[in-house]
């Protein structure tokens, strides 16, 4: 085992005091050691992860989390990296490999080092040795293993397909979610939008063939009005009750409120109980107000948690700013 231990975390360029404020709060025994736009690292001053325990370290606001090995010119790269993992006793060439690029026009060619193509997808329970280009010839070397709850594409950058008209970033930010976190939905299920103004989430739930009820006092935009499948309740919800909510199969949940969190989720899951016998998940955007949201992180999932949800992850994707999403499953 390796006398020191770093961790690496790449993070949303923009989000990166949010996830400092999450690891002081939660890990305070990781100590900030080097941090840039989008990638920072921290000395492990804990007890050290090893390779079967580095996936349960989850933490919302990073993208990617994993054991790093130091920064390393290309020319030197196997060296360090033989040596580094011969420490956590894993063999090169069992390994996938992630190459990514953050806030750098610079692209290093990992397939041309490793003689061999750079995967673009992992596997559950695949190591996976992370090259992360930070600049010209600045390549940091990192190893995740993929676990419940890691993303399976470099770095959880996902392309996701968008029409020419949407109505707002919401349609990236739940395609992005539905792509990382492999949620399925079908033409058979309805969802209960709220805040759902100006559209883009309900577009993209449409566009999936599903019935989507959007709850915003708002406007929304006109295509969705033309569409069947799309009713529109324009009362906030705290107005709402089970009596004037809709009286059928509810199988998801969608919110994206500009509202306190905390009075957001109680609302919502308030509202939730009616559909309790056909409900599978809920997809909640906490919205980051200030620095103590943070610090509530556990907390949002612990009321999850108790109205019965048994798969929980609070993840940053890319096209979130100062939020991210709470995903609550049910089995
Ligand atoms: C970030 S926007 C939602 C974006 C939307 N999901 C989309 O994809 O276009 C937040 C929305 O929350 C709505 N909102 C705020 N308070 C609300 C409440 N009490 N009930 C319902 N909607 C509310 C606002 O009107 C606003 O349209």
């Amino acid at each position: 085992m390796a006398q020191e231990q770093f961790l690496f975390f790449c993070v949303n360029v923009g989000s990166e005091k949010l996830l400092k404020e999450e690891i002081k709060t939660f890990y305070p025994e990781l100590s900030l050691s080097y941090s840039r736009k989008g990638f920072i690292t921290y000395k492990n001053k804990g007890v050290h992860y090893k390779i079967s325990t580095i996936s349960q370290l989850q933490v919302a606001f990073a993208t990617r989390v994993g054991i790093c090995f130091g920064k390393s010119a290309p020319s030197s790269l196997h060296e360090g990296l033989d040596i580094a993992l011969k420490q956590y006793s894993v063999s090169k060439d069992d390994c996938l490999l992630h190459s990514f690029s953050i806030n750098t026009d610079a692209e290093f060619d990992a397939s041309k080092y490793f003689d061999r193509a750079v995967n673009e997808y992992s596997s559950m329970g695949k190591n996976v040795i992370d090259l992360i280009c930070l600049g010209e010839k600045e390549v940091w070397i990192g190893l995740h293993t993929v676990g419940k709850g890691t993303t399976r594409y470099p770095n959880s950058q996902v392309e996701v397909d968008s029409p020419l008209h949407v109505p707002s970033v919401g349609y990236k930010k739940l395609s992005e979610t539905f792509k990382l976190f492999a949620i399925k939905t079908n033409n058979y299920q309805s969802w209960l939008d709220f805040g759902c103004a100006p559209g883009g989430s309900s577009m993209f739930l449409l566009e999936q063939g599903c019935k989507v009820w959007g709850i915003d006092p708002a406007d929304v935009d006109e295509a969705l009005l033309e569409n069947r499948l799309f009713n529109h309740i324009k009362t906030p919800m705290q107005d709402l009750s089970h009596e004037t909510l809709p009286d059928e199969q509810i199988h998801w949940i969608h919110a994206d409120l500009n509202l306190n969190p905390k009075q957001g989720i109680k609302e919502v899951l308030r509202l939730a109980k009616k559909y309790n016998s056909t409900l599978s998940g809920i997809i909640f955007t906490v919205q980051v107000v200030n620095p103590r949201t943070i610090q509530e992180i556990e907390n949002f999932e612990d009321q999850f948690y108790d109205w019965g949800f048994s798969n929980i992850q609070s993840v940053q994707v890319p096209s979130h700013k100062k939020e991210y999403g709470l995903i609550a499953k049910r089995k």
